[in-house]
């Protein structure tokens, strides 16, 4: 009894069931859920690595941006050539792409011819594999007989990891799979194409777009099914890429919308992140790799690599006895002998154990039956690990789309090609069943990529092609705002003529040159309390200064801000100025100030003709102001009369000065060497000191008021040596008003000229300041619209309104942190409903012209310094501009560009720019304290 039970337990023993042998010694490569969910999450940490800008460069999964931002809404259209390297084929391909119509609708043609790539070529020199590659375009031309006259776009399907920063642009970080082509790394492929073409010779290409097989293969499915958003490649390589947040994409600018992010996720373990599931199996492939140490997930993975584990199992199997009765073949020792397609055949259904000894008997060995069964299990457990992994890895990915959108469940489309997806007979079923179980509450779906990512390549390129040819256009608009050095040049010659003209008494003059009757900067000694009133820049300010003798920094300042409403602006000169004087009641109150006789200086910024310090004329209104009875009236006396009538203060206006001279005073009051005052805010304008014998008008008055010229007398030399210099206020915005800037004036500005309260004045300020840049913005953004290049062409009422874009916008729209984000913003608040690609555009507008402003006013400071610096005989000046004005202080580059064009239109001048801290009132103060100090003399 007891023999027969040990005989049936020997002969149990030896039949032992051939796939719990492989099961046992293949345990490390069977992956249960648990491991499976551990290896997703280790994978999220990576993609989290990869994207954020700080951990990058150390990431293994490189998460690389694609700049492909959409998936295919059906408008793409065109007729394309594309070029498909780095899977198991090399193809050539012409691919027709109808509007509107899906892959399956016949939206999409193709005609594609696959050329070989020898191995010495793909591990040769790498300039040979392009021009391999455009050789064999060439080919395909002429066989196709395709014209080489006609310029032809072409989409570049470029299977390796690449850094891009735009569509067309792409640096190889790596080769992966089989090549090896010297020489690419770092290089910008898309070039390395280009120059192949050309050398290659006889062809007209446009190389618009290069994409990734996985960004290819999504857009394919893209076409068909909106839900598609994530590309799965598992054939030669592996790879998936997937619709990213933007602002989760820390490479690249912008936060709103979405773009594809190429993850390399066969680069996936290369940190050591899997070396606890890892084989001595996978360990050998690596090691007899061409990249040794790198794409260890792909090499757990992918085709190029399966068969060759199933042989290192079989060797080692055979070799410890438990396969062929410990018997190994010549052939089962050379890398390569089994390969993915023989993993395919063994555990094909029906005929796989047939396929199984045929393929082991080719290579030399006799199996028993058991053996068959055993070695078809082992590809069985190698390719279901493949397919596990890839199942983890697509977990990860669906999770975090599904965390980005903040939904509980998500439906979702994953397009997926590659030969082992393809014809693997169980591998897309276990995968799908895998994700399924891992992701229950998703609902995903599988979408074979219809023949190759050709087709996906020609739609970025379809979008691409727009895009360049809307940019083309865009260019052209703005390259009439794009001013040369000799422009710029000859815009520093017109200033610098038109300054001379201006302070000569004959002809008429463009620029006024307004004396100012203020002969110094300030010393340090005035003192007392002064109330400053200040009107034309963005609002109407009333303060109170008080100077201590000797105390520079400590002048104390109180202010409140009043606006003043349009109606009132444009309204009669009286209400104007029965509303400053109610500001000012208001102010007085405010400081309980009411019966104080304060003597008070009078900012009014616009040009006045003066006489003396306390009077002025207003020649005429800018900047929006259009109050009727005030041209050719004195101001003062305005101002004194609406006090009077008011009959409840009073007030002892001791000057009038213009914003430049009062922005001068007080910054000079800090620095000595400021003798220039700069607005660049509402309204532009400068004013600086001039030697007094290059005023005329001014000599002339001078000589009127002092009738004992030539007495002998020290206080008179005193005085005649303090006035030597005196304050100009030159009004240059009015430059161009003879037409001397008419070459560079641009159609849109002519249109704003036109539209405004003053036409055919100031039509410099009109280039350059606050008031006028977003209108001109407004009608740049008109005429692309109308040409269908901006807000699909929709040219609402809010864009046909003036004055939507205030400087303050400008600015913003042209800040370079979260600038997309805020345009779309800014835009949507004023009524545009923008998209992406617009934001950009709208940003590229405000760029050009406020450049254009920044650089003008550049030119135009180099004029008045280099005159200040030739007055004075000079070879080298320094000076400090004291500058004020939103558009100097709000806007992100205006300053840069005004002081970098000074620099190089000016380099015998070094200029500091000292913005006022307080406004003009200070100076307009300081003003008042020398002119009562005068009268007290
Ligand atoms: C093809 C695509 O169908 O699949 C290629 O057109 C891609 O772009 C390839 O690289 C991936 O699979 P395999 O098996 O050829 O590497
Ligand atoms: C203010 C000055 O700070 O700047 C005003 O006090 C001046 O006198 C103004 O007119 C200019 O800037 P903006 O941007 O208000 O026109
Ligand atoms: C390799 C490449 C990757 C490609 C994949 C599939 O992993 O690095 O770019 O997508 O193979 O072809
Ligand atoms: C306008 C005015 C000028 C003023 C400037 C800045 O150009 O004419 O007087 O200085 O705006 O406010």
């Amino acid at each position: 009894m007891l023999a027969v039970h040990l005989v049936s337990f020997f002969f149990t023993k030896l039949k032992e069931d051939p796939t719990k042998k492989v099961d046992r010694f293949l345990h490390a490569m069977r992956l249960h859920d648990d491991q499976l969910n551990d290896i997703s999450a280790r994978f999220q940490a990576e993609m989290k690595k990869g994207l954020s800008a700080e951990s990058n460069a150390a990431a293994s999964v490189r998460m690389l941006p694609t700049h492909v931002r959409s998936t295919p809404d059906g408008s793409e259209k065109g007729q394309f050539l594309a070029l498909d390297l780095g899977g198991s084929k090399f193809k050539v391909l012409q691919v027709k792409v109808r509007e509107g119509m899906g892959i399956r609708k016949g939206g999409v043609e193709m005609d594609e011819k696959t050329y070989s790539i020898p191995k010495e070529v793909r591990n040769g020199r790498g300039s040979e594999l392009f021009d391999h590659v455009s050789e064999s375009l060439k080919d395909f031309l002429l066989e196709r007989n395709i014209s080489l006259e006609k310029k032809h776009p072409l989409a570049f399907t470029f299977s390796f990891p690449c850094e891009q920063s735009a569509l067309d642009q792409g640096l190889l970080l790596s080769w992966s799979k089989n090549y090896s082509a010297r020489g690419l790394q770092g290089k910008d492929v898309v070039q390395v194409l280009r120059d192949s073409i050309d050398r290659t010779g006889g062809m007209d290409i446009e190389v618009l777009a290069m994409v990734n097989d996985t960004v290819a293969t999504m857009m394919t499915c893209g076409f068909d099914d909106q839900y598609c958003e994530v590309g799965l490649i598992i054939g030669t390589g592996t790879n998936a890429c997937y619709m990213e947040e933007l602002r989760h994409v820390d490479l690249v600018e912008g936060d709103e919308g979405r773009m594809c992010v190429n993850t390399e996720w066969g680069g996936f373990g290369d940190d050591g992140a899997l070396s606890d599931y890892t084989t001595e199996f996978d360990r050998d492939v690596d090691d007899a790799s061409n990249n040794p140490g790198r794409q260890i997930f792909e090499k757990m993975v992918s085709g190029m690599y399966l068969g060759e584990l199933v042989r290192l199992v079989v060797l080692k199997m055979a070799k410890v006895g438990k396969l062929f009765d410990g018997r190994v073949s010549d052939a089962l020792r050379i890398k390569g002998k089994i390969t993915t397609a023989h993993v395919a055949a063994m555990e094909e259904y029906k005929n796989g154990l047939t396929n199984t000894r045929i393929i082991l008997e080719e290579l030399d060995l006799t199996p028993s039956d058991d053996d068959c069964v055993a070695v078809q299990h082992i590809s069985t457990i190698v390719s279901f690990r493949s397919s596990n992994l890839v199942a983890a890895g697509l977990a990860a990915i669906l999770s975090r789309i599904k965390k980005n959108r903040n939904k509980r469940g998500l439906r979702i489309t994953v397009g997926v090609d590659g030969t082992v997806y393809k014809t693997h007979p169980q591998y897309p079923k276990r995968l799908h069943k895998v994700v399924r179980r891992l992701l229950p509450e998703c609902h995903v779906r599988f979408v074979l990529s219809d023949s190759g990512s050709s087709k996906g390549a020609a739609l970025v390129t379809a979008v691409a092609q727009r895009l360049a040819s809307r940019k083309r256009q865009v260019d052209e608009t703005l390259s009439s705002f794009r001013l040369s050095q000799e422009q710029l040049k000859l815009v520093k010659a017109r200033m610098r003529a038109g300054l001379e003209a201006g302070l000569k008494t004959k002809g008429p003059s463009a620029i006024k040159m307004l004396p100012s009757f203020v002969y110094h900067t300030p010393d340090g000694t005035e003192h007392g309390k002064y109330l400053a009133l200040d009107l034309g820049g963005t609002n109407f300010r009333a303060m109170l200064v008080n100077f201590k003798k000797g105390l520079q920094q400590n002048a104390r300042l109180y202010h409140k801000i009043y606006t003043i409403p349009l109606e009132i602006m444009q309204g009669t000169g009286e209400e104007l100025f029965d509303h400053l004087a109610q500001c000012v009641s208001d102010f007085l109150d405010y400081m309980g100030m009411k019966n104080a006789r304060l003597p008070a200086g009078f900012t009014f910024s616009f040009p006045c003709e003066q006489t003396a310090i306390d009077t002025g004329t207003l020649v005429s209104w800018t900047k929006g102001f259009k109050a009727t009875d005030c041209e050719g009236h004195d101001v003062v006396s305005m101002l004194r009369e609406a006090i009077k009538r008011r009959n409840e203060f009073d007030l002892d206006i001791a000057a009038v000065v213009n914003d430049t001279v009062g922005t001068m005073m007080s910054c000079a009051y800090e620095d000595p060497q400021c003798e220039i005052g700069m607005i660049a805010g509402t309204g532009t304008n400068v004013c600086y000191m001039e030697e007094v014998k290059n005023i005329e008008k001014a000599v002339q008055k001078k000589g009127k008021t002092e009738e004992d010229k030539g007495t002998p007398d020290e206080e008179q030399d005193k005085a005649d040596a303090e006035m030597l210099k005196m304050c100009i206020n030159t009004e240059w915005g009015g430059l161009g008003d003879d037409g001397s800037l008419d070459d560079i004036i641009t159609p849109y500005d002519t249109e704003v000229d036109q539209n405004s309260v003053n036409p055919g004045k100031q039509r410099f300020e009109k280039l350059t300041s606050g008031m006028y840049l977003g209108e001109v913005v407004r009608q740049v953004l008109l005429d692309l619209t109308r040409g269908g290049l901006l807000f699909r062409g929709h040219v609402t009422e809010t864009l046909k309104t003036p004055g939507i874009f205030q400087t303050k916008y400008l600015s913003q729209i042209e800040s370079d942190r979260l600038a997309l984000l805020q345009i779309r913003s800014i835009l949507q608040q004023l009524g545009l409903n923008s998209n992406c690609d617009d934001s950009i555009i709208v940003k590229e507008v405000c760029g050009a012209v406020s450049r254009r402003a920044a650089q003008l006013c550049g030119a135009g400071m180099a004029a008045v310094v280099d005159k200040i610096r030739e007055n004075r005989g000079l070879d080298h000046l320094n000076i400090t501009v004291g500058v004020d004005g939103a558009l100097y202080k709000l806007h992100p580059r205006f300053s840069g560009v005004l002081k970098e064009t000074v620099k190089i239109m000016a380099p015998q001048c070094n200029v500091t720019f000292l913005p006022s801290e307080e406004g003009s009132g200070k100076g307009a103060a300081l003003i008042t304290a020398v002119a009562r100090k005068k009268q007290e003399m």
